[in-house]
Formats: structure tokens, C-alpha cells, sequence
């Protein structure tokens, strides 16, 4: 069995609890949501479905009394920033993101941008952070009508300074929307304590939910402001050609990934169970024996962003002098290790960290991670490293 290193693009393994509730929808439930009688299997799934929205209501430190109406399903946070951003900025607009950005954020934002949405970026340091002087001064200069930042790199790891940035944008009165991708369910995150207009979220990484699962915590005046992106059927207001606009129907259109709500769910409890602090500690553990390795294993090897295991998350891009990352990522497959070579959906990113266009090999080791498994993956590395040159 290979050593899965690639937990920043999905989480792997699940705990079991997650194949199991999902088997068990399928097999049990399986009745779609508000659109049925008040069978016994049509009450179990809105009851799963309400339970799901409290407890990331919950998680999450949602508005409104933890209003559970106030958060939405989608497929993924690529899902949701796309509901949130193309539901909210109108030609003419300013928005401002970051130098650090997925294209989850950017893709949506230049297409915005060719329908006359005014687009700045802030720009981080080579090491991927962002300075908040930098941007009180932006703000200074401009009016913005909308902020939206990662709140960890899906490249170099760096977590940037959120309390402090999300202090300023309040202060401005800028709503901010966050992506959480790379920290959901290993950093604590309260939207309402921190001020957020929305946190995005994705349920298939940290949350240690399926795939096919994400959505978005709403600041209730916010979500007023926003109009739905896709429309359609919500099993209510059948007598309207129109879009409802009570929540959570307004931006909950088509049949949901119910199995993958199920799985959510089952994976929201193992993290209360676990405990996000016990989670955050045992990475912490493990990535910083990963990193004093890395650092001693050899000087040809360039680690970007921050060297400190304080300032970033479980995610390591390298690049080894005069070594291609797509073939250094191939000769680890073949001894047995998943990594993720090239620019990681994140060509901005590169740029910022100066590792454009050639990208570097990402390491991204997870909470199931063993110190064995980070054992043999540095002497395969040194292996590597260290062989005859036949490339
Ligand atoms: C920071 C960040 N944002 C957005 C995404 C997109 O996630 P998804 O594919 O789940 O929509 C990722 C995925 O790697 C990410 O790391």
C-alpha cells in the first residue's frame, strides 16, 4: 500500500464512521429531501439534513443564535465561492483578494473582472504572508466593496494573520468572505466572532468529510445582499416560477448530495469526538519531525514559504536543485509515495512564492501520518536525491 502524502488536495483515509453513515443512507434512507410525503424516510432525511446544518452551524460559530438556516450546502468550496462572489459583485464593483489565492478564487474572480468587476490584489511577502499594514494602506487609498482571502495556502502552507486582518476589514466595514479549504477542522474558526460576511468551506479535506460535499456559513444581512447564482427547484414555493428567497432555499436549488451529507455529518461528530485541538496537536507533532528532517536532509533542497511550524499548516512545496518536481513526484510514485507535483491549481501563488512556472513538489502529510511513514518517505527522497543522474 502506497504512502498517502496528498492530504491537502483530500483527506485519506476517512474515519470509518464516514463510509459507514453514507453506506447506510444508501441502503437505509435514501429519500431525497422535501420532496416526498412525511414518510418515515422522507422525516429522516430532513432530520439529517437539519442536523448537519446545526452542527456546522455550531462548528463554525455561525450567526443568529448558531441559525442553521443561515448555512448552505454545495458540492465543494469551489461551489460556494462561486455562489458567493457571482451572487454578490455587480460591474463596477471593487473587490480586493490576495497574491496567495487558489483558482477556486481567482478563476471566478477574472471572469468577474471581464464583466466590469473592479479587481485588486494584496500582495504577500516571498513567504506567502500577508501584512496587515499592507492592508490598512490599501484600504486607505481605496473604497472596496467586498475582501475575500485563504486563510492558509494550499502551496506553501503559510497561515495568514486572519484575527488581525479580519480586525481591519471590520473596522473599514468590508465584508470579508474566507476560504477555509486548508484549515477547516484543524484551526478553530468562529465567522461571527471574527466578523465574516461569508466562510467558505469545503467538506472533503480537514472536515474529513466525502467528496462532493462544501458550503458556506452566512452573515444573515449579508446573505440578504446576494442574489442566487443557480436557480431552480427546492421542494418549497412549487407554485412559483421564481427563486425563493427564504433561507436556506434561496441558494439551495437541485436534488443535494444526501449520501455525502450523511457522510459530513458522521465526520462533524469524529471530529467532536477527536477534538480539533487534539487533531491540530498531533499534526503539529508529526509535521515538525517532518520538517527538522527535510531541513537537515539536504542543502539542494529549497522549502518554501514559512520555516516555522507555528506560521503555517501541513503543507510542504519543495523543489530540489537541478531536479524537475514532475519527475522527482514520478520516482516517488514508483517507490511507493502520493505527492502532488506542478503549480497546485495555484498559478498566483507560484508567482508570490517565485516558484512560477516550474512549481514544486507538495507534501502534505494528514492526521493518520504515521513517523514511520515520514521515515521512509526522507530516505526515499535521499535516495532519489542522491542517485546517479540517468533523467
Ligand atoms: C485554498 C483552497 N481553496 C479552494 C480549493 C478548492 O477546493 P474544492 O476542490 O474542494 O472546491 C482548494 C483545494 O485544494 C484549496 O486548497
Amino acid at each position: 500500500m502506497a504512502v498517502y502524502l496528498n492530504n491537502a488536495a483530500t483527506t485519506w483515509p476517512k474515519p470509518e464512521c464516514v463510509p459507514e453513515a453514507m453506506s447506510m443512507f444508501i441502503t437505509q434512507g435514501g429519500a431525497n429531501s422535501s420532496r416526498g410525503t412525511s414518510s418515515k424516510r422522507d422525516m429522516s432525511t430532513m432530520n439529517l439534513i437539519l442536523d448537519c446544518r446545526m452542527k456546522l452551524a455550531e462548528f463554525f460559530g455561525g450567526y443568529d443564535n448558531l441559525n442553521p438556516l443561515f448555512v448552505t450546502f454545495t458540492m465543494n468550496i469551489t461551489e460556494a465561492i462561486n455562489v458567493v462572489l457571482h451572487g454578490f459583485l455587480k460591474p463596477g464593483m471593487r473587490v480586493l483578494t490576495s497574491s496567495m489565492e487558489h483558482n477556486a478564487v481567482m478563476r471566478p474572480l477574472r471572469a468577474l473582472e471581464s464583466k466590469g468587476v473592479n479587481l485588486d490584489i494584496l500582495y504577500a511577502d516571498p513567504l506567502g504572508l500577508l501584512h496587515p499594514e499592507d492592508l490598512i494602506s490599501k484600504l486607505s487609498e481605496s473604497r472596496y466593496d467586498l475582501a475575500i482571502f485563504s486563510h492558509a495556502s494550499n502551496v506553501s502552507g503559510t497561515l495568514q494573520p486572519i484575527n488581525e486582518l479580519a480586525e481591519i476589514c471590520r473596522d473599514h466595514k468590508l465584508p470579508l468572505v474566507l476560504d477555509t479549504a486548508q484549515t477547516a477542522g484543524l484551526i478553530k474558526l468562529n465567522a461571527s466572532e471574527l466578523g465574516l460576511a461569508a466562510l467558505c468551506f469545503t467538506g472533503h479535506k480537514g472536515l474529513m468529510g466525502p467528496q462532493g460535499t462544501g458550503g458556506i456559513i452566512w452573515e444573515p444581512e449579508f446573505a440578504s445582499q446576494v442574489e442566487p447564482f443557480i436557480t431552480g427547484g427546492t421542494g418549497s414555493y412549487s407554485h412559483l416560477e421564481v427563486q425563493p428567497e427564504d433561507m436556506p432555499d434561496k441558494f439551495e436549488s437541485g436534488t443535494p448530495n444526501l449520501p455525502g451529507i450523511a457522510g459530513l455529518n458522521a465526520a462533524l461528530d469524529w471530529l467532536t469526538e477527536t477534538g480539533i485541538n487534539n487533531i491540530a496537536n498531533k499534526e503539529y507533532e508529526s509535521d515538525s519531525y517532518f520538517l527538522e528532517k527535510l531541513k537537515t536532509l539536504d542543502e539542494r533542497i529549497i522549502l518554501s514559504g514559512m520555516q516555522d511550524m507555528n506560521k503555517r499548516v501541513s503543507v510542504f512545496a519543495l523543489n530540489v536543485e537541478g531536479l524537475d518536481n514532475g519527475i522527482l513526484a514520478d520516482e516517488l510514485s514508483i517507490a511507493g509515495f502520493e505527492t502532488r507535483p506542478g503549480l497546485h491549481c495555484a498559478p498566483i501563488a507560484h508567482k508570490t512564492l517565485n516558484t512560477f512556472p516550474q512549481g514544486a513538489l507538495r507534501v502534505s502529510p494528514g492526521y493518520f501520518t504515521t513517523h514511520e511513514e515520514i521515515d521512509s518517505f526522507i530516505e526515499a527522497l535521499r535516495e532519489i536525491i542522491n542517485q546517479p543522474c540517468t533523467r
